[in-house]
């Protein structure tokens, strides 16, 4: 049996964490996060791929492209309170996904208190910085293994 695949996806200018408004952000580099990760996800025996792009097109692409994946954790960025294409793409899949933010948007300004996925969402993990990711890789493979699949 192969191992259960999680992919990672991040938003525009996520590329940026660790220079980008490291008050909001933190100071962790998106290298280090995906680092911790693969790191993580090593010890889970699960396979995992992380991805960052800043265009819309190509998120989408990749979660058009995620047949054999198990499980996705996004942080769609900005794009998380603009984007009915990245939503449908996610829809579409019909692949279980949690939404990550770094910072607690419902803390910030307003715009950012309406996310086109969170009701779509297995869950919404927002304003725990990198540790989010690293919650919602563990509940992932715990809700893997413990499926009937
Ligand atoms: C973010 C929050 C979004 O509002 C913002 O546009 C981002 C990052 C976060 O991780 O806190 O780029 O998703």
């Amino acid at each position: 049996m192969t191992n259960p695949k999680i992919a990672v996806f991040h938003g525009p200018n996520l590329n940026l964490l660790g220079n980008r408004e490291p008050a909001v952000y933190g100071s962790t580099t998106l290298e280090d996060i995906n680092k911790r990760l693969v790191d993580q996800a090593g010890r889970l025996s699960v396979e995992i791929v992380c991805r960052q792009s800043n265009s819309e097109s190509e998120l989408i692409g990749w979660i058009q492209q995620s047949g054999d994946v198990n499980f996705i954790i996004i942080n769609p960025a900005a794009y998380t309170h603009t984007s009915v294409a990245l939503r449908d793409a996610l829809s579409a899949t019909g692949i279980p996904f949690i939404e990550v933010h770094l910072s607690n948007v419902h803390a910030r300004e307003t715009f950012r208190r309406h996310s086109y996925f969170s009701d779509i969402a297995m869950a919404v993990i927002t304003g725990l910085g990198y540790q989010g990711y690293g919650y919602a890789l563990d509940f992932a493979v715990k809700y893997i293994n413990s499926k009937d699949n």
